[in-house]
This record gives structure tokens, C-alpha cells and sequence, in this order.
């Protein structure tokens, strides 16, 4: 789905307005945030429950599997989970537990394959999660074969995405949960982009680690080097969808523009660079013309543990010299950003967090989806 061009030409416009001002979109007033809400670790453990365990997320994008029997088996929150597109192009999620013994059917990873053998004792699963042989299957006993299958996750594919809950016998409604961030999602087109590299790094906390993804108040200070040179600090636009949000940055051709008529702005969409937040831990960015990231951010056992999953991702396959090596480029680039600038510092604050030092953090009226994230998350832990 196309958006149409006069709602590109909307948010460039609004940023303009806010370039020329030198304003950004506010959030009414500020917000303190008690620092125990990155620390304390029940508190933690019940967050990660409620919002990551019970509620749907955004685990695989489709072009991860995109060809009939293939999959994806990832570790997510601590559970091992196996994400399939079965011989009729239907995904599926499924623990990935063995209904024998418990060993995980296969490891992780992505690639092709029309069934999983367990590597224990050799039981054999279809890419639809059922039970098709059991190695010495005569010597074992009466079992029913029917009720042996993978158990199986609430999982749905949509707008290029396939949404898993982690909690087995919950279910979800994706058209409720997105409301219409389902439009948003679907003008990305996700399903057609190629999937150029993926990679996976360790990061500070959860919240310290997201808070990044959600201002751009620290680009031109902490990103000189990277993002920072092509996007301006401090201006953003800020839409919100239910838990979900659309951050709009601008970006330095805003200064060129603002000086130009409307007739002659081009393309709007090269001046602006859109962010779509997926609650809780789904950022997805159109940094620069044809390359996309997608950063997933997984809690890891404690509050002070995070891996990323960074998916490169580019709108046809590179053929040509020049074009393979922008996206090589692009690929080191959010990698030195991420890595070395956002989580470089994540981990230094994380240090600072039990010093007292703070008893909490204010969040600025510029800086909008982070209040909204953390009312989010308020929200669904206290559901
Ligand atoms: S645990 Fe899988 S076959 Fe025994
Ligand atoms: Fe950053």
C-alpha cells in the first residue's frame, strides 16, 4: 500500500514549520520517571510479563521466511520459540520443546527445511508443528500421536510482520492491538524489501536501551559522526496509535527547502526520515532513501541485559559495485551507532543508576514518546 503523497507532503511541511521555528512537537508538560523503574528487579520480571510474555509482538518479518517450509527459531525473554511458514505459505508459531523429553527441535537460526528432527531421541515435527514419526516407534508404547504435536503459539502474519504471543492459549486480536498503525505498517511495504544482514548485539537494559530509539534530542550531540550528519537534533513529530507511535525526523535538507516554494521541494519524502515504534521493543527505520533497520530489543534475564536482533534491509538486491557498497556502508553505520554510540553510552548510564545520583529521570516536553512509552508501560503492567 502506497501513502499518498500529500500525507508525505503533510509531515514535511509540519517539519519545516518546526525547522524554521526551531520547535519540535511537545508533550504537555514533563514527566518524572522513579530511576527504580530501570532497576527494581521484581518490578522487571513483571513488566517483561505482562507486556513482552502475554501481549503480541512483533517477532519475525516475513521475508525472514519467505519461501514455503521454511523458519526461524530464536530465543525470546528465555523461551525458545520456532516461527514457521508451512508448505502452503501459512506461518506458525510453536515453542520450540520436544512433547517427548524437552530438547529444542531445532536450533537457532533461519533456512529451509520441511520437518524437525530432534536431535535426542529423533521424533520428527512437519513445518505445521504435527508429529509425523517417532524413531522406534513400535518399541514405545500407545501414545496419541495427535496431542504430540509442537504446542503452538497465537501467531498471525501481518503488513510483512508475523505477530507471536508468548503465552499458549492466549489469543490476540493484531486488527485491535494496531488499530491504525496496521495503515502505518502496511505503507512500509516490509514484505518486499530484501533482507541484506542480520545481526545480534548485546546491549544495556531494556528501558535504557529503548529510551534511545525514541528522540531525537541526542543526534547531533552523541550521533555527530553517524545518523547525526544526516538528521536534524531536536525535531520531531510525534503520532501515537494506541501503545504504538510515528516519529518523523527531519532531515539537514530541511534547511534548503525551508527556503524554497512547496513546487519545488521534490520528493517530501527525502527530507524526513520515519521511525515507527512498535510497542514494546519493534523500531522500524527508513534511515536513508532505500535501506531500512529493524531493531528488536529482547529483555534478557535481568534488568541490565538486552539482545538486539539489527535487520539490514535494503527496497531491491544490490547488484552494482556502487550499490553494494551503500548498503555496506549503511550496514556499519547503524552498527557504529547503535554499538558504539547509544549502547556505548547505555551501559555507562547504567552504571550511574544505582548511585543515587538520580531518584528519577525527567523525560522533557521534547521529548514525547518516551512519555508515552513509559505510560504505556505503566499502563499494561497494571492491567
Ligand atoms: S526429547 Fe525429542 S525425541 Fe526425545
Ligand atoms: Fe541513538
Amino acid at each position: 500500500m502506497t501513502r499518498p503523497m500529500q500525507e508525505t507532503m503533510d509531515m514535511a511541511r509540519r517539519a519545516v514549520t518546526h525547522f524554521v521555528n526551531r520547535t519540535t512537537d511537545q508533550a504537555a508538560s514533563t514527566y518524572a520517571l522513579d530511576v527504580s523503574a530501570y532497576t527494581d528487579p521484581a518490578r522487571y520480571r513483571h513488566e517483561v510479563e505482562k507486556i513482552f510474555r502475554e501481549k503480541p509482538l512483533a517477532l519475525v518479518l516475513s521475508i525472514e521466511i519467505a519461501e514455503p517450509n521454511s523458519y526461524r527459531a530464536t530465543e525470546v525473554c528465555g523461551t525458545p520459540v520456532i516461527v514457521t511458514r508451512d508448505g502452503d505459505g501459512v506461518a506458525h508459531a510453536f515453542l520450540n520443546a520436544c512433547r517427548h523429553r524437552g530438547a529444542p527441535v531445532c536450533a537457532n537460526g533461519r533456512g529451509q527445511a520441511r520437518q524437525f528432527s530432534c536431535p535426542y531421541h529423533a521424533w520428527v515435527y512437519d513445518t505445521k508443528g504435527a508429529l509425523i514419526s517417532m524413531y522406534g516407534g513400535k518399541t514405545f508404547g500407545e501414545v496419541d500421536v495427535a496431542t504430540l504435536g509442537l504446542r503452538e503459539l497465537p501467531c498471525v502474519e501481518k503488513a510483512g510482520l508475523v505477530w507471536v504471543c508468548l503465552t499458549p492459549g492466549k489469543t490476540f486480536d493484531i486488527d485491535d492491538w494496531l488499530g491504525d498503525f496496521a495503515y502505518e505498517l502496511e505503507t512500509l511495504d516490509l514484505a518486499n524489501w530484501h533482507l541484506h544482514t542480520q545481526r545480534e548485539i548485546e546491549g544495556p537494559g531494556w528501558k535504557v536501551c529503548w529510551d534511545g530509539y525514541l528522540e531525537a534530542y541526542h543526534h547531533n550531540t552523541l550521533h555527530a559522526e553517524t545518523v547525526g550528519k544526516y538528521t536534524v537534533g531536536n525535531l520531531m513529530l510525534h503520532d501515537t496509535y494506541g501503545p504504538h507511535q510515528r516519529l518523523v525526523f527531519g532531515r539537514k535538507s530541511l534547511l534548503q527547502i525551508a527556503r524554497k516554494p512547496e513546487d519545488d521541494w521534490g520528493d517530501p519524502s527525502e527530507h524526513i526520515r520515519l521511525i515507527h515504534s512498535v510497542f514494546p521493543n519493534t523500531s522500524i527505520s527508513g534511515v536513508v532513501g532505500d535501506h531500512c533497520l529493524v531493531s528488536q530489543v529482547f529483555p534478557g534475564p535481568t534488568p541490565e541485559t538486552t539482545i538486539t536482533r539489527q535487520s539490514i534491509m535494503t527496497a531491491r538486491v544490490p547488484e552494482t559495485d556502487a550499490e553494494k557498497a551503500a548498503t555496506e556502508a549503511f550496514s556499519q553505520m547503524t552498527l557504529k551507532a547503535v554499538r558504539d554510540e547509544d549502547y556505548n553510552m547505555g551501559f555507562q548510564i547504567q552504571k550511574t543508576l544505582s548511585s543515587k545520583a538520580n531518584e528519577a529521570f525527567v523525560f522533557g516536553r521534547n521529548e514525547p514518546a518516551l512519555q508515552h512509552y513509559h505510560t504505556q508501560v505503566a499502563r499494561f503492567a497494571a492491567d
